[in-house]
């Protein structure tokens, strides 16, 4: 008989959906395994500004789901994308169309922040951030910022003055760090309030900055925040598999078309949704902590956005090797053409 892990359904509180015909390509992946998903707002043409936008999303991501050949149970959590327009009224209506959270890409960080927010300090995003924390949605925040003489691998850190004032300033607002990929970001996570947590990503638990530019350049692996130094992977696997509430996953998969990607000026994400509990699990197996990877997957995040745990459906891992794809529909994935030691059944 060969090993096995059965878990509750993922909640993956970060991920990149899409619209159209990469949604329908991409969405199956998640579904099949996560009892609900955070869909970020990030989407283009029509990003998710307001209630209607966000109504307009779900429906064309419950028509996704209504037309896949298997039935799966999840849930797709909606969010909207806070700017420096975003105000008040908008919350009120967003979250009365079922928005959770609000993103924050600080301008210019990654893929499509070009009208993302650029000043965090005004008084005018103090009273949209307020009205969050009245309605209880979530802050969702990319942690970077892109200043002059700043390289993107300090993008990270000179963040992190920023959520030390706004945990301050909103005591009762819930806020997430996304996708933290530095010591210095998890130690502050650590020591903030209750209200503060973090997400990490499959692909920031394997990667260095070596995988994505230290044996040829490897545009399969570049991502914002950039994979960066063994110390701070370590740190960010001793996080995820520490059983401290605080972190959990939220994996970012991030597709773009393959020829989006090998180009002169290629797009930042690593597509993980087709590979994501099977990575995860050798991941936590590596460091012989397979037992905590359900509350990393499957409760934290739940626990910290206020949901019940996903009950019903579960999910089995066997221990079969297999090979990845080379290219899954119009996207590589995440390890593509390695060898995975767990599979899903
Ligand atoms: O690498 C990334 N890709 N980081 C993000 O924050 C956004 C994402 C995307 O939308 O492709
Ligand atoms: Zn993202």
């Amino acid at each position: 008989m060969n090993e096995k892990i059965i878990l509750r359904r993922l909640d993956d509180m970060h991920c990149h959906f899409r619209t159209d015909l990469l949604l329908k390509e991409v969405l199956p992946f998640t579904a099949q395994y996560a009892g609900r998903g955070i869909a970020m707002p990030n989407t283009r043409p029509r990003a998710i500004l307001t209630g209607d936008d966000v109504v307009w999303y779900r429906g064309e991501i419950k028509r996704a789901l209504d037309e896949m050949p298997d039935r799966y149970s999840f849930e797709p959590l909606m969010t909207v994308e806070i700017r420096d327009n975003t105000t008040p009224q908008m919350i009120a209506k967003a979250h009365h169309a079922g928005a959770v959270a609000g993103k924050v890409y600080p301008l210019g960080v990654t893929t499509n922040s070009d009208e993302g927010l650029r000043d965090f300090d005004n008084e005018r995003i103090s009273e949209t951030f307020r009205a969050m924390q009245d309605a209880g949605m979530l802050l969702l925040i990319h942690g970077e910022l892109d200043r002059e003489r700043t390289l993107v691998m300090k993008r990270e850190e000179i963040f992190l003055p920023t959520l030390l004032a706004l945990a301050d300033k909103f005591p009762n607002l819930k806020i997430v760090l996304e996708h933290v990929s530095t010591r210095a970001a998890v130690e502050s996570v650590r020591q903030l309030g209750n209200n503060v947590a973090a997400t990490i990503t499959a692909h920031h638990l394997c990667l260095t900055l070596n995988d994505v530019v230290g044996y040829g350049i490897q545009p399969h692996h570049g991502c914002m925040p950039m994979p960066k130094d063994f110390d701070d992977r370590d740190a960010l696997i001793a996080a995820a598999t520490s059983e401290n509430p605080k972190f959990f996953l939220g994996s970012d998969t991030a597709p773009h078309p393959r020829e989006k990607k090998e180009c002169a000026k290629g797009a930042c994400g690593v597509y993980t949704a087709p590979v994501l509990p099977q990575v995860l699990a050798e991941v936590f197996e590596s460091v012989k902590r397979l037992n905590r990877l359900e509350n990393f997957t499957s409760r934290f995040g739940a626990e910290f956005y206020g949901l019940p745990l996903n009950e019903g459906a579960i999910i089995t891992l066997v221990k079969t090797e297999w090979v990845v794809p080379e290219q899954i529909g119009s996207v590589v994935p995440f390890r593509a053409g390695t060898k995975l030691q767990w599979q899903l059944s």
